[in-house]
Formats: C-alpha cells, sequence, structure tokens
C-alpha cells in the first residue's frame, strides 16, 4: 500500500471543478475519514455531511468514482484505484457547495408519494397486531429499512431524465405503506404514483437496487405498486 492517496474532491456548486489533495494513508481507512483529513488538515472551508459514521443516518452519501456510496461504510481499499479515487456529490441532486447536495426535492416527492403513515388509532387504543407471517406484513417489512440516503436515487437514470420521476425511494416507501395494514389511505397512496411521475416511468433498470447500501429492492416495490394499480383500476377502485 502506498503511503499516499491522491483524491480528487469536487469544489463549487454546479459550476466548478475538481481539485486535488494528497491523504495519508492508513489501515481500514474509510472515504469519510479521507474527506475528514481534508477538511481538518488541509482545507477547512471544504462542505461536506454526515452525522453517525456507522452506516445508519444515511448523511454521508457522496459519488466515490462515479458510484453512490455511503462514505462512513465504504473503505478506501476497495474504491481506490492505483492510490487515486474522485470524491464528488450525489447525482440527480442541486449542489448546495462542494460534497454536500440539497436534499430538498428528495424529500418533497417522498411526501408527493404519500410516503407518511396515515393511521386512525390514538394514543388511547390499544396497538395493533399484525400477523408477522402475513404477506402484506412481509413486503412490508422488505422495504421498511429505507433510511433515506438517496443513493438509490441518485443511480437512477430516470431521474436524471425526467426531473418530476418520484424516483425509488418515495416509491419503496409508497409500496411499504400500501402493505401497511393499519394505514388508511391506500387509494390515494396509488393515485399519488400511478401518474407520468410515478411507478409507470420506471424502466427496470436495477441501478437502485444494486446500489442500495441496506440490499433493499426498490425496483420490486415498484413492481408491487403497478400490479395494485392494475388490480385497482380492474376492481374500478381509481
Ligand atoms: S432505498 Fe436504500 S438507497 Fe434508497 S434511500 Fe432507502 S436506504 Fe438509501
Ligand atoms: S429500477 Fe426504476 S427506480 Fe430503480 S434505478 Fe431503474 S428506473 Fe430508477
Ligand atoms: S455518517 Fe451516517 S451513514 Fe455515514
Amino acid at each position: 500500500m502506498s503511503a499516499t492517496l491522491k483524491v480528487k474532491v469536487w469544489r463549487g456548486a454546479a459550476q466548478g471543478e475538481f481539485q486535488t489533495f494528497e491523504v495519508p494513508r492508513h489501515a481500514s481507512q474509510t472515504v469519510l475519514d479521507v474527506v475528514m483529513h481534508i477538511q481538518r488538515a488541509l482545507d477547512p472551508t471544504l462542505a461536506y455531511r454526515y452525522a453517525c459514521r456507522v452506516g445508519m443516518c444515511g448523511s454521508c452519501a457522496m459519488t466515490v468514482n462515479g458510484a453512490p456510496r455511503w462514505t462512513c461504510r465504504t473503505h478506501v481499499d476497495k474504491v481506490a484505484l492505483k492510490n487515486e479515487m474522485s470524491i464528488a456529490p450525489l447525482r440527480n441532486l442541486p449542489v448546495i457547495r462542494d460534497l454536500a447536495t440539497d436534499m430538498s426535492e428528495f424529500f418533497d416527492k417522498w411526501a408527493k408519494a404519500k410516503g407518511r403513515f396515515s393511521g386512525e388509532r390514538s394514543r388511547r387504543d390499544d396497538f395493533a397486531r399484525v400477523a408477522p407471517g402475513s404477506e402484506r406484513r412481509k413486503a412490508a417489512d422488505a422495504g421498511i429499512e429505507c433510511i433515506g440516503c438517496g443513493v438509490c436515487y441518485a443511480a437512477c437514470d430516470v431521474v436524471a431524465w425526467h426531473r418530476d420521476y418520484l424516483g425509488p425511494a418515495a416509491l419503496n416507501r409508497a409500496w411499504t405503506l400500501v402493505n401497511d395494514e393499519r394505514d388508511r389511505e391506500t387509494l390515494e397512496r396509488l393515485r399519488a404514483v400511478a401518474g407520468d411521475a410515478g411507478c409507470h416511468a420506471c424502466h427496470t433498470h436495477m441501478s437502485c437496487t444494486q446500489r442500495c447500501p441496506k440490499q433493499l429492492s426498490p425496483t420490486a416495490s415498484i413492481a408491487g405498486l403497478k400490479r395494485a394499480l392494475v388490480k385497482a383500476a380492474m376492481e374500478g377502485e381509481l
């Protein structure tokens, strides 16, 4: 292992350029460690975002050598090519500065897909009992671990072409809630994901599923939404 890593880091916003830094290498060094070293030792003006450093918050997502990743869970050894590496902000989102993106449109689309649970019980009611082995519970469980990191959204080419497309994370969330038998807005949610910007815009490229650090499959969730929409339409519910 060479003692030094040459790192190209995006500087600026939509207009900008890569700046090269030389960073000492260490055993078990993560890409986030590299970014932190640059900001703490070489250039304190570097903007980036992180919180947990253990793969729980999703806020450290960036583009590493062209692919979206959680930087705190990506080891330099796995991604450095001949001791070189590039780090850029997530694709498909406006850049605030350097490595920090504006996630507003990502979460606005989550809201447009009705990604908020809507139950009818109050805290005075007994809690709901959902059979762990039921098909709907299993389908909800398959997507529920999403932490909204935006990696899938950055990986999706349809988001890049079609700016209104709700994208894999919002649709995965919608499918999770469609399968939550406590939720009371299933039809409204299906209507919300039925338009041109909804699940039918997905081209099933699978990039979202290949890149999701939680090993979720937004592609399967989107296919589930398509099936549910056909069924609801045939039953005259839409
Ligand atoms: S589906 Fe995966 S990649 Fe997409 S936001 Fe959720 S956790 Fe991140
Ligand atoms: S499967 Fe659909 S949502 Fe996922 S990356 Fe491909 S087009 Fe985007
Ligand atoms: S800093 Fe929280 S997932 Fe990386």
